[in-house]
């Protein structure tokens, strides 16, 4: 064991003079001063204020010193190691308020924001115009019927007194399935349908019948090789024009707006006799636009009316294919394009954009159900 120095000199023990001991308290204040975050700040606090921190060692050597001189050096060293743990805890608060408002900002919930916007896709419009002029249908009491899309031509053609020299049966038109002789084709409206139902079940029939229906035209703007019709029919004892016109008016009024009808324009189809064009009043002018360029009417180009479709009183012939006493039943039928349909509704000017299957086309038609 050593005896106390007494000839020990204060001023040579280097690290408890003044200078030294200020030295060291600046060297830590500026550490701490330019630690950036809790981390570096720890580091800081090791190098200066550690077990082996300048002040720290300079404390030891307060023990070997002359009792006279001990307590002048502890008290310098001690008010030093003071002065750094309070700058050491100033800097130490300040970094902490620094990184709780920064994990805050990191963290935080933005409780307004939607939870439930995954991409869901979207509905298809054409489905869902389809349902929407079904339920204006089935209000009425008539029935909503399905048939085949590869159908006979029997159904498609024949039944509906098409017959073989009709041009609608030559290859421009019609899908033909193999081989030729097969008797089979792709339905090319949606009228085979009325057949089977009056094949199925006697009068009275209200029906209706959405589907697809097959072309042989190229994709564009306004043709496209698979579209979709919707069909009516209704036989029953009594079923006159008027009938058809008051059904018509009321289909388009339920769909279009209140107030808005239908104009029949006499023409010819094999299967109705007589046969009308359907022509819809314009749901956005309402006629007033008739002959004006300024303001002109877009939905109509100012003609007042949009082309439709096709109907007319069910040809005593068809009836008659379907077993159906046309003595005793009458009928009216009618047909209309549902792409054609949504276009004008919505102003689609492409009809390509219907069959991509793209969602930015579908979605804005939201559900509309
Ligand atoms: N089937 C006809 C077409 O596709 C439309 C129509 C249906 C016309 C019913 C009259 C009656 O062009």
């Amino acid at each position: 064991m050593s005896a106390p120095n007494k000839d020990f000199d204060p001023v040579a023990a280097e690290a408890l003079s003044e200078e030294s001991v200020a030295a060291a308290v600046v060297a830590a204040e500026e550490a701490f001063a330019s630690a950036n975050d809790l981390d570096e700040l720890k580091a800081a606090r090791l190098d200066h204020a550690g077990d082996r921190s300048p002040l720290a060692l300079a404390n030891r050597e307060i023990g070997a010193l002359p009792p006279s001189a001990k307590a002048e050096a502890g008290k310098r060293v001690g008010q030093a190691r003071q002065q750094v743990k309070q700058s050491l805890a100033a800097r130490q608060a300040i970094l902490e308020i620094a990184r709780d408002e920064r994990v805050l900002a990191e963290e935080s919930v933005d409780v307004t924001k939607p939870f439930d916007r995954d991409p869901i896709g979207g509905r298809h419009p054409l489905s869902t115009i389809q349902e929407r002029m079904a339920d204006i249908f089935v209000a009425m009491g008539y029935d909503v019927v399905d048939g085949p899309e590869v159908e006979s031509e029997w159904h498609n053609f024949d039944a509906l007194n098409l017959g073989p020299d009709h041009p609608a049966r030559s290859m421009q038109d019609t899908f033909f399935v193999e081989s030729a002789d097969s008797g089979m084709v792709l339905r090319t409206h949606t009228s085979p349908v009325q057949i089977r139902t009056m094949l199925r079940q006697p009068p009275p029939i209200y029906m209706i019948a959405p589907g697809r229906v097959f072309r042989a035209d190229e994709l564009d703007a306004t043709h496209t090789p698979v579209f979709s019709q919707i069909e009516g029919l209704a036989v029953d004892r009594g079923i006159t024009m008027a009938h058809l016109k008051g059904t018509l008016d009321h289909f388009a009024s339920a769909l279009f707006g209140e107030g808005i009808v239908t104009r029949l324009r006499p023409s010819y189809f094999p299967f109705t006799e007589p046969s009308a064009e359907l022509d819809l009043q314009c749901f956005v002018c309402r006629g007033e636009s008739i002959g004006r360029s300024d303001p002109s009417c877009r939905t109509c180009g100012s003609e007042g009316w949009i082309e439709w479709g096709g109907c007319g009183m069910v040809n005593p012939r068809v009836l008659a294919a379907c077993g159906i006493d046309s003595a005793e039943y009458r009928g009216f039928a009618f047909g209309m394009g549902l792409e054609r349909t949504l276009m004008f509704r919505h102003g689609i000017t492409d009809m390509r954009d219907m069959v991509e299957g793209d969602v930015r086309f579908t979605k804005p038609f939201g559900l509309e159900v």
